[in-house]
Protein backbone atom coordinates (compact mmCIF):
# COMPACT_ATOMS: atom_id res chain seq x y z
CA UNK A 1 0.00 0.00 0.00
CA UNK A 2 1.40 3.35 -1.36
CA UNK A 3 0.49 6.91 -0.35
CA UNK A 4 1.20 9.84 -2.59
CA UNK A 5 4.04 10.68 -0.20
CA UNK A 6 6.16 8.16 -1.90
CA UNK A 7 5.82 9.24 -5.45
CA UNK A 8 8.77 11.59 -4.62
CA UNK A 9 6.62 15.13 -4.38
CA UNK A 10 7.37 16.58 -1.18
CA UNK A 11 4.17 15.36 0.95
CA UNK A 12 3.13 18.59 2.74
CA UNK A 13 -0.76 18.31 1.68
CA UNK A 14 -0.80 14.52 3.01
CA UNK A 15 0.91 15.28 6.24
CA UNK A 16 -1.91 14.56 8.86
CA UNK A 17 -1.30 14.22 12.52
CA UNK A 18 -1.66 11.81 14.66
CA UNK A 19 -1.10 7.64 14.82
CA UNK A 20 -4.08 7.38 12.40
CA UNK A 21 -2.64 9.72 10.38
CA UNK A 22 0.03 7.80 9.78
CA UNK A 23 -1.04 4.72 9.00
CA UNK A 24 -3.21 6.13 6.74
CA UNK A 25 -0.80 8.42 4.86
CA UNK A 26 2.74 6.41 5.43
CA UNK A 27 3.81 3.08 3.35
CA UNK A 28 3.46 0.34 5.34
CA UNK A 29 7.26 -0.15 4.57
CA UNK A 30 9.04 2.84 4.08
CA UNK A 31 7.35 5.67 6.42
CA UNK A 32 8.99 8.92 6.43
CA UNK A 33 9.20 11.68 9.37
CA UNK A 34 6.95 14.76 7.99
CA UNK A 35 8.68 16.91 8.80
CA UNK A 36 11.92 15.60 5.90
CA UNK A 37 9.39 15.50 3.52
CA UNK A 38 9.59 20.02 3.22
CA UNK A 39 13.42 20.12 3.92
CA UNK A 40 14.89 22.02 1.23
CA UNK A 41 11.83 24.80 1.03
CA UNK A 42 13.67 27.02 2.96
CA UNK A 43 16.90 27.08 1.08
CA UNK A 44 15.73 27.32 -2.49
CA UNK A 45 17.10 30.16 -3.95
CA UNK A 46 15.43 31.12 -7.44
CA UNK A 47 18.50 32.42 -10.05
CA UNK A 48 17.70 35.58 -11.96
CA UNK A 49 16.95 34.44 -15.73
CA UNK A 50 19.28 37.44 -17.48
CA UNK A 51 17.88 39.85 -18.99
CA UNK A 52 14.35 39.61 -17.48
CA UNK A 53 14.03 39.94 -13.50
CA UNK A 54 12.68 36.83 -11.42
CA UNK A 55 9.39 36.71 -10.59
CA UNK A 56 7.54 36.83 -13.80
CA UNK A 57 7.80 33.85 -16.09
CA UNK A 58 10.73 32.21 -13.49
CA UNK A 59 10.37 30.58 -11.11
CA UNK A 60 7.43 28.44 -13.45
CA UNK A 61 5.84 27.32 -9.94
CA UNK A 62 4.33 30.15 -8.04
CA UNK A 63 5.60 30.71 -4.95
CA UNK A 64 2.53 30.52 -2.15
CA UNK A 65 2.87 34.44 -0.93
CA UNK A 66 2.88 37.55 -2.47
CA UNK A 67 2.82 41.36 -1.98
CA UNK A 68 2.11 43.82 -4.56
CA UNK A 69 3.08 47.21 -3.33
CA UNK A 70 3.33 50.88 -4.79
CA UNK A 71 5.30 53.65 -3.77
CA UNK A 72 5.15 57.04 -4.69
CA UNK A 73 7.95 59.65 -4.48
CA UNK A 74 7.93 62.46 -1.84
CA UNK A 75 7.36 65.43 -3.56
CA UNK A 76 10.82 66.97 -2.81
CA UNK A 77 12.28 63.52 -4.17
CA UNK A 78 15.75 64.40 -6.36
CA UNK A 79 17.56 62.70 -9.49
CA UNK A 80 20.01 61.58 -7.14
CA UNK A 81 18.00 60.26 -4.90
CA UNK A 82 15.72 58.29 -7.11
CA UNK A 83 19.26 56.44 -8.40
CA UNK A 84 20.45 56.10 -4.70
CA UNK A 85 17.47 54.01 -3.72
CA UNK A 86 17.41 52.01 -7.02
CA UNK A 87 20.96 51.36 -5.96
CA UNK A 88 20.25 50.12 -2.21
CA UNK A 89 17.24 48.11 -3.85
CA UNK A 90 19.28 46.13 -5.84
CA UNK A 91 21.73 45.27 -3.53
CA UNK A 92 18.88 44.68 -1.07
CA UNK A 93 17.29 42.17 -3.63
CA UNK A 94 20.66 40.58 -4.10
CA UNK A 95 20.84 40.01 -0.47
CA UNK A 96 17.79 38.93 0.16
CA UNK A 97 16.80 36.46 -2.60
CA UNK A 98 20.24 34.85 -1.37
CA UNK A 99 18.43 34.53 2.01
CA UNK A 100 21.75 36.85 3.54
CA UNK A 101 20.40 39.50 5.74
CA UNK A 102 20.95 42.57 3.83
CA UNK A 103 24.15 44.99 4.09
CA UNK A 104 23.75 47.77 5.93
CA UNK A 105 21.41 46.01 9.00
CA UNK A 106 22.68 43.80 11.57
CA UNK A 107 21.42 40.39 12.81
CA UNK A 108 21.28 41.98 15.83
CA UNK A 109 18.61 44.98 14.52
CA UNK A 110 17.38 42.64 11.63
CA UNK A 111 15.88 39.50 13.30
CA UNK A 112 12.55 39.16 11.46
CA UNK A 113 13.68 36.62 9.05
CA UNK A 114 17.21 35.40 10.88
CA UNK A 115 16.97 31.13 10.77
CA UNK A 116 14.61 31.62 7.53
CA UNK A 117 16.57 30.52 4.04
CA UNK A 118 15.56 32.69 0.76
CA UNK A 119 12.63 30.64 0.47
CA UNK A 120 11.94 31.17 -3.54
CA UNK A 121 12.69 34.56 -2.71
CA UNK A 122 12.00 36.77 -6.11
CA UNK A 123 11.52 40.51 -5.73
CA UNK A 124 10.17 42.13 -8.92
CA UNK A 125 10.55 45.99 -9.59
CA UNK A 126 9.14 48.83 -11.83
CA UNK A 127 7.86 51.86 -12.92
CA UNK A 128 4.58 53.54 -13.11
CA UNK A 129 3.46 55.61 -15.43
CA UNK A 130 3.60 58.82 -13.04
CA UNK A 131 7.05 58.51 -12.39
CA UNK A 132 7.77 60.46 -15.35
CA UNK A 133 8.15 64.50 -15.08
CA UNK A 134 9.51 63.11 -11.44
CA UNK A 135 12.94 63.59 -9.56
CA UNK A 136 14.60 63.96 -13.31
CA UNK A 137 12.95 61.27 -15.11
CA UNK A 138 11.89 63.01 -18.65
CA UNK A 139 8.11 62.69 -19.47
CA UNK A 140 9.23 62.16 -22.96
CA UNK A 141 11.24 58.51 -21.70
CA UNK A 142 7.55 57.41 -20.76
CA UNK A 143 6.77 55.14 -23.82
CA UNK A 144 3.56 54.84 -25.34
CA UNK A 145 2.85 51.46 -24.31
CA UNK A 146 2.68 52.69 -20.21
CA UNK A 147 0.35 55.14 -21.37
CA UNK A 148 -2.70 55.01 -18.47
CA UNK A 149 -5.09 52.65 -18.68
CA UNK A 150 -8.17 53.70 -20.25
CA UNK A 151 -11.38 53.17 -18.60
CA UNK A 152 -13.14 50.00 -18.47
CA UNK A 153 -16.96 49.38 -17.82
CA UNK A 154 -18.31 47.51 -14.77
CA UNK A 155 -15.03 48.26 -12.69
CA UNK A 156 -15.79 50.42 -9.49
CA UNK A 157 -11.61 51.74 -9.08
CA UNK A 158 -10.71 52.99 -5.74
CA UNK A 159 -7.71 55.60 -6.98
CA UNK A 160 -6.41 55.82 -3.46
CA UNK A 161 -5.58 51.83 -4.34
CA UNK A 162 -4.68 52.19 -7.69
CA UNK A 163 -1.44 53.49 -9.81
CA UNK A 164 1.86 54.58 -7.65
CA UNK A 165 5.02 55.97 -9.18
CA UNK A 166 6.93 52.23 -8.49
CA UNK A 167 5.67 48.85 -8.03
CA UNK A 168 7.50 46.20 -6.48
CA UNK A 169 6.12 41.77 -6.40
CA UNK A 170 7.52 40.26 -3.46
CA UNK A 171 7.07 36.73 -3.99
CA UNK A 172 8.39 33.46 -1.44
CA UNK A 173 7.00 30.42 -0.05
CA UNK A 174 6.78 31.71 3.53
CA UNK A 175 4.93 34.97 4.58
CA UNK A 176 7.58 35.67 6.87
CA UNK A 177 10.07 36.19 4.34
CA UNK A 178 7.56 38.23 2.10
CA UNK A 179 6.70 40.70 4.97
CA UNK A 180 11.11 40.92 5.65
CA UNK A 181 11.77 42.24 2.25
CA UNK A 182 9.02 44.35 2.12
CA UNK A 183 9.88 46.10 5.24
CA UNK A 184 13.50 46.45 3.74
CA UNK A 185 12.61 47.58 1.13
CA UNK A 186 10.69 50.24 2.84
CA UNK A 187 12.71 51.07 5.24
CA UNK A 188 15.87 51.81 2.13
CA UNK A 189 13.45 54.04 0.32
CA UNK A 190 12.73 56.27 3.64
CA UNK A 191 13.35 59.91 2.50
CA UNK A 192 12.82 59.16 -0.98
CA UNK A 193 9.60 57.19 -1.59
CA UNK A 194 6.74 55.42 0.48
CA UNK A 195 4.34 53.33 0.03
CA UNK A 196 0.76 54.11 -1.56
CA UNK A 197 -0.73 50.94 -1.00
CA UNK A 198 0.10 47.22 0.05
CA UNK A 199 -2.18 44.02 -1.08
CA UNK A 200 -1.38 40.39 0.27
CA UNK A 201 -2.55 37.40 -1.35
CA UNK A 202 -1.73 33.44 -1.34
CA UNK A 203 -1.30 30.57 -3.75
CA UNK A 204 -1.20 26.71 -3.08
CA UNK A 205 1.51 25.44 -0.91
CA UNK A 206 4.10 23.13 -2.58
CA UNK A 207 3.27 19.93 -1.98
CA UNK A 208 0.03 20.59 -0.62
CA UNK A 209 -1.11 18.52 -3.98
CA UNK A 210 0.26 15.28 -4.56
CA UNK A 211 0.57 16.39 -8.10
CA UNK A 212 3.17 19.62 -8.18
CA UNK A 213 2.56 20.40 -12.12
CA UNK A 214 -0.48 20.29 -11.72
CA UNK A 215 -2.76 23.51 -11.83
CA UNK A 216 -4.11 25.45 -8.75
CA UNK A 217 -7.60 26.56 -7.84
CA UNK A 218 -8.69 30.09 -7.11
CA UNK A 219 -11.23 30.82 -4.49
CA UNK A 220 -14.41 30.46 -6.71
CA UNK A 221 -13.01 26.94 -6.68
CA UNK A 222 -11.96 26.77 -10.69
CA UNK A 223 -8.84 25.55 -12.03
CA UNK A 224 -6.95 28.78 -12.72
CA UNK A 225 -4.07 29.19 -15.60
CA UNK A 226 -5.33 25.69 -17.79
CA UNK A 227 -4.68 27.88 -20.79
CA UNK A 228 -1.96 30.08 -19.89
CA UNK A 229 1.03 30.33 -22.36
CA UNK A 230 4.28 28.40 -21.15
CA UNK A 231 7.82 29.42 -21.81
CA UNK A 232 8.13 25.95 -24.08
CA UNK A 233 5.61 27.10 -26.78
CA UNK A 234 6.91 29.00 -29.41
CA UNK A 235 6.97 33.11 -29.20
CA UNK A 236 6.32 33.24 -25.47
CA UNK A 237 9.35 35.47 -24.84
CA UNK A 238 8.41 37.99 -27.70
CA UNK A 239 4.43 38.17 -26.09
CA UNK A 240 6.12 38.20 -22.65
CA UNK A 241 8.75 40.46 -22.56
CA UNK A 242 9.65 43.46 -24.02
CA UNK A 243 12.02 42.45 -27.49
CA UNK A 244 16.29 43.33 -27.28
CA UNK A 245 15.24 45.49 -30.39
CA UNK A 246 12.04 47.45 -29.02
CA UNK A 247 12.16 51.06 -29.82
CA UNK A 248 12.41 51.87 -26.06
CA UNK A 249 15.85 50.78 -25.37
CA UNK A 250 15.70 51.33 -21.56
CA UNK A 251 13.07 48.50 -21.22
CA UNK A 252 14.16 45.89 -23.20
CA UNK A 253 14.23 42.46 -21.27
CA UNK A 254 11.78 43.71 -19.42
CA UNK A 255 7.61 43.49 -19.25
CA UNK A 256 4.31 45.05 -18.67
CA UNK A 257 3.36 44.43 -15.63
CA UNK A 258 -1.22 45.03 -15.29
CA UNK A 259 -2.68 44.37 -11.66
CA UNK A 260 -5.76 44.28 -10.57
CA UNK A 261 -7.30 43.88 -6.73
CA UNK A 262 -11.06 41.94 -8.59
CA UNK A 263 -13.48 40.95 -5.86
CA UNK A 264 -15.35 37.79 -6.03
CA UNK A 265 -18.96 38.13 -5.65
CA UNK A 266 -18.79 34.73 -3.58
CA UNK A 267 -22.49 34.37 -2.16
CA UNK A 268 -23.52 35.24 -5.36
CA UNK A 269 -21.55 32.50 -7.07
CA UNK A 270 -22.09 29.95 -4.34
CA UNK A 271 -26.01 30.41 -5.17
CA UNK A 272 -25.82 29.06 -8.74
CA UNK A 273 -25.71 25.31 -9.78
CA UNK A 274 -22.43 23.96 -10.89
CA UNK A 275 -23.60 23.69 -14.15
CA UNK A 276 -24.31 27.16 -14.79
CA UNK A 277 -20.81 28.01 -12.84
CA UNK A 278 -19.78 25.79 -15.35
CA UNK A 279 -21.05 27.81 -18.03
CA UNK A 280 -20.04 31.21 -17.17
CA UNK A 281 -16.56 29.95 -17.70
CA UNK A 282 -16.83 27.19 -20.06
CA UNK A 283 -14.97 24.63 -18.27
CA UNK A 284 -15.93 21.54 -15.87
CA UNK A 285 -15.10 22.97 -12.60
CA UNK A 286 -13.70 19.59 -10.96
CA UNK A 287 -11.63 18.77 -14.20
CA UNK A 288 -10.75 22.01 -15.89
CA UNK A 289 -11.53 19.96 -19.38
CA UNK A 290 -13.35 22.93 -21.93
CA UNK A 291 -17.43 22.14 -22.48
CA UNK A 292 -16.18 21.15 -25.73
CA UNK A 293 -14.89 18.20 -24.72
CA UNK A 294 -11.60 16.22 -23.49
CA UNK A 295 -9.49 16.08 -20.77
CA UNK A 296 -8.30 19.63 -18.83
CA UNK A 297 -5.26 20.87 -21.83
CA UNK A 298 -7.64 19.79 -24.41
CA UNK A 299 -7.13 22.45 -26.62
CA UNK A 300 -10.98 24.51 -26.48
CA UNK A 301 -13.06 24.15 -29.38
CA UNK A 302 -14.75 27.44 -29.53
CA UNK A 303 -17.31 26.27 -32.49
CA UNK A 304 -18.42 22.82 -31.17
CA UNK A 305 -21.98 22.06 -30.36
CA UNK A 306 -24.03 20.30 -28.14
CA UNK A 307 -26.37 17.43 -29.51
CA UNK A 308 -29.15 20.16 -29.38
CA UNK A 309 -27.21 22.61 -31.91
CA UNK A 310 -26.20 25.17 -29.48
CA UNK A 311 -22.75 26.26 -28.66
CA UNK A 312 -20.85 24.07 -25.79
CA UNK A 313 -18.74 27.03 -25.31
CA UNK A 314 -21.40 29.70 -24.77
CA UNK A 315 -21.44 32.80 -26.70
CA UNK A 316 -21.06 35.03 -22.93
CA UNK A 317 -18.53 32.62 -21.53
CA UNK A 318 -15.24 33.50 -20.10
CA UNK A 319 -12.66 31.10 -21.83
CA UNK A 320 -14.19 32.18 -25.37
CA UNK A 321 -14.13 36.30 -24.92
CA UNK A 322 -10.64 35.85 -23.35
CA UNK A 323 -9.12 33.56 -25.63
CA UNK A 324 -6.23 35.05 -28.11
CA UNK A 325 -7.82 33.62 -31.11
CA UNK A 326 -11.09 35.84 -30.06
CA UNK A 327 -8.37 39.22 -29.18
CA UNK A 328 -6.30 39.21 -32.32
CA UNK A 329 -3.99 36.95 -30.89
CA UNK A 330 -3.55 38.99 -27.39
CA UNK A 331 -1.81 37.00 -24.84
CA UNK A 332 -1.61 37.66 -21.20
CA UNK A 333 0.87 35.74 -18.43
CA UNK A 334 -1.80 35.31 -15.77
CA UNK A 335 -0.19 34.93 -12.40
CA UNK A 336 -2.97 35.86 -9.60
CA UNK A 337 -2.74 35.48 -5.92
CA UNK A 338 -5.96 34.35 -3.75
CA UNK A 339 -6.75 37.15 -1.04
CA UNK A 340 -9.08 37.16 2.00
CA UNK A 341 -9.10 40.43 3.68
CA UNK A 342 -11.77 39.33 5.78
CA UNK A 343 -15.68 41.06 5.41
CA UNK A 344 -16.23 44.23 3.84
CA UNK A 345 -19.00 46.56 5.87
CA UNK A 346 -21.79 44.88 4.27
CA UNK A 347 -20.98 41.43 5.82
CA UNK A 348 -19.67 39.78 2.60
CA UNK A 349 -16.51 38.26 1.82
CA UNK A 350 -13.69 40.54 1.21
CA UNK A 351 -12.15 38.21 -1.39
CA UNK A 352 -10.84 37.66 -4.15
CA UNK A 353 -8.05 37.54 -7.30
CA UNK A 354 -5.14 39.78 -7.25
CA UNK A 355 -4.27 39.56 -10.71
CA UNK A 356 -1.14 39.86 -11.99
CA UNK A 357 -1.00 40.06 -15.95
CA UNK A 358 2.47 39.97 -17.61
CA UNK A 359 2.68 41.44 -21.35
CA UNK A 360 5.29 42.63 -23.99
CA UNK A 361 2.67 45.35 -24.84
CA UNK A 362 -0.85 45.75 -22.68
CA UNK A 363 -2.08 46.98 -25.91
CA UNK A 364 -1.40 43.61 -27.86
CA UNK A 365 -2.67 41.61 -23.79
CA UNK A 366 -4.62 43.11 -21.09
CA UNK A 367 -6.25 46.20 -22.55
CA UNK A 368 -8.04 44.48 -25.55
CA UNK A 369 -8.77 41.34 -23.89
CA UNK A 370 -10.33 43.39 -20.97
CA UNK A 371 -12.44 45.96 -23.35
CA UNK A 372 -14.32 42.42 -24.97
CA UNK A 373 -14.40 41.19 -21.73
CA UNK A 374 -16.38 44.12 -20.71
CA UNK A 375 -18.12 45.18 -24.13
CA UNK A 376 -19.41 41.48 -24.75
CA UNK A 377 -20.55 41.24 -21.40
CA UNK A 378 -18.34 38.16 -19.79
CA UNK A 379 -20.74 36.05 -18.00
CA UNK A 380 -18.23 36.41 -15.57
CA UNK A 381 -18.49 40.11 -14.85
CA UNK A 382 -21.81 39.22 -12.90
CA UNK A 383 -19.56 37.72 -10.06
CA UNK A 384 -16.55 39.97 -9.95
CA UNK A 385 -16.00 43.64 -9.33
CA UNK A 386 -12.58 45.11 -10.33
CA UNK A 387 -11.58 47.91 -7.01
CA UNK A 388 -8.15 48.91 -7.94
CA UNK A 389 -5.79 48.97 -10.98
CA UNK A 390 -2.32 49.85 -11.66
CA UNK A 391 0.23 49.46 -14.68
CA UNK A 392 4.09 49.17 -14.40
CA UNK A 393 6.97 48.52 -16.69
CA UNK A 394 8.99 46.23 -14.91
CA UNK A 395 12.69 47.09 -16.29
CA UNK A 396 15.15 44.03 -17.27
CA UNK A 397 17.56 42.42 -14.57
CA UNK A 398 20.59 44.29 -13.31
CA UNK A 399 23.49 44.18 -15.02
CA UNK A 400 25.89 42.24 -12.20
CA UNK A 401 28.10 45.60 -11.72
CA UNK A 402 24.56 48.10 -12.29
CA UNK A 403 21.21 48.78 -10.86
CA UNK A 404 17.59 48.61 -11.90
CA UNK A 405 16.66 50.79 -14.33
CA UNK A 406 20.01 52.17 -14.95
CA UNK A 407 19.44 52.94 -18.73
CA UNK A 408 16.66 55.05 -17.92
CA UNK A 409 17.90 56.85 -15.16
CA UNK A 410 22.34 57.51 -15.47
C1 LIG B 1 -9.11 31.78 -18.39
C2 LIG B 1 -10.98 32.70 -14.03
C3 LIG B 1 -10.34 37.45 -14.76
C4 LIG B 1 -8.11 36.47 -18.92
C5 LIG B 1 -9.70 31.63 -17.17
C6 LIG B 1 -10.14 30.38 -16.60
C7 LIG B 1 -10.65 30.64 -15.38
C8 LIG B 1 -10.57 32.05 -15.17
C9 LIG B 1 -11.21 29.64 -14.39
C10 LIG B 1 -10.06 29.00 -17.30
C11 LIG B 1 -8.80 28.26 -16.99
C12 LIG B 1 -7.54 28.91 -17.55
O1 LIG B 1 -7.25 28.82 -18.75
O2 LIG B 1 -6.84 29.51 -16.73
C13 LIG B 1 -10.95 34.07 -13.86
C14 LIG B 1 -11.41 34.75 -12.67
C15 LIG B 1 -11.24 36.07 -12.87
C16 LIG B 1 -10.66 36.24 -14.18
C17 LIG B 1 -11.99 34.04 -11.45
C18 LIG B 1 -11.57 37.22 -11.96
C19 LIG B 1 -11.73 37.11 -10.66
C20 LIG B 1 -9.70 37.60 -15.96
C21 LIG B 1 -9.31 38.86 -16.54
C22 LIG B 1 -8.68 38.59 -17.72
C23 LIG B 1 -8.68 37.15 -17.87
C24 LIG B 1 -9.56 40.24 -15.93
C25 LIG B 1 -8.05 39.52 -18.72
C26 LIG B 1 -8.44 40.74 -18.97
C27 LIG B 1 -8.17 35.11 -19.11
C28 LIG B 1 -7.55 34.44 -20.24
C29 LIG B 1 -7.88 33.09 -20.10
C30 LIG B 1 -8.65 32.97 -18.88
C31 LIG B 1 -6.74 35.09 -21.36
C32 LIG B 1 -7.48 31.95 -21.06
C33 LIG B 1 -8.53 31.81 -22.11
C34 LIG B 1 -8.18 30.72 -23.09
O3 LIG B 1 -7.34 30.96 -23.96
O4 LIG B 1 -8.71 29.61 -22.96
N1 LIG B 1 -9.98 32.63 -16.28
N2 LIG B 1 -10.50 35.00 -14.75
N3 LIG B 1 -9.31 36.59 -16.79
N4 LIG B 1 -8.80 34.20 -18.32
FE1 LIG B 1 -9.71 34.63 -16.57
Amino acid sequence: RRSFLTTGATGLGGVAVGAAASALLFDDHASTPAADLVTGLGTTAVATPFPHQAGISVPARQQSHGTVVAFDLVATASAGQLKTLMKAWTAAIADLTAGRVPAGSSEATDTTALGSGPCSLTITVGFGPSLFGKAGVSPDARPPELAPLPAFGTEQLDAARSDGDLGVVIAADDALVVFHALRTLTRAAAGTATPRWIMSGFSRAPGSSPDAASTSRNLMGQLDGTNNPTPAQPGFEGKIYVAADAPTAWLRGGSYLVFRRIRMLLDSWDAQTTAEQERVIGRHKDTGAPLSGGTEHTPVNLSGQNPDGSLAIRGDAHIRLAAAASNGGATILRRGLSYDDGLKPDGQPDAGLLFLAWQADPNHGFIPVQQHLTRSMDALNRFTTHETSALFAMVPAPAADGYLGQALLE
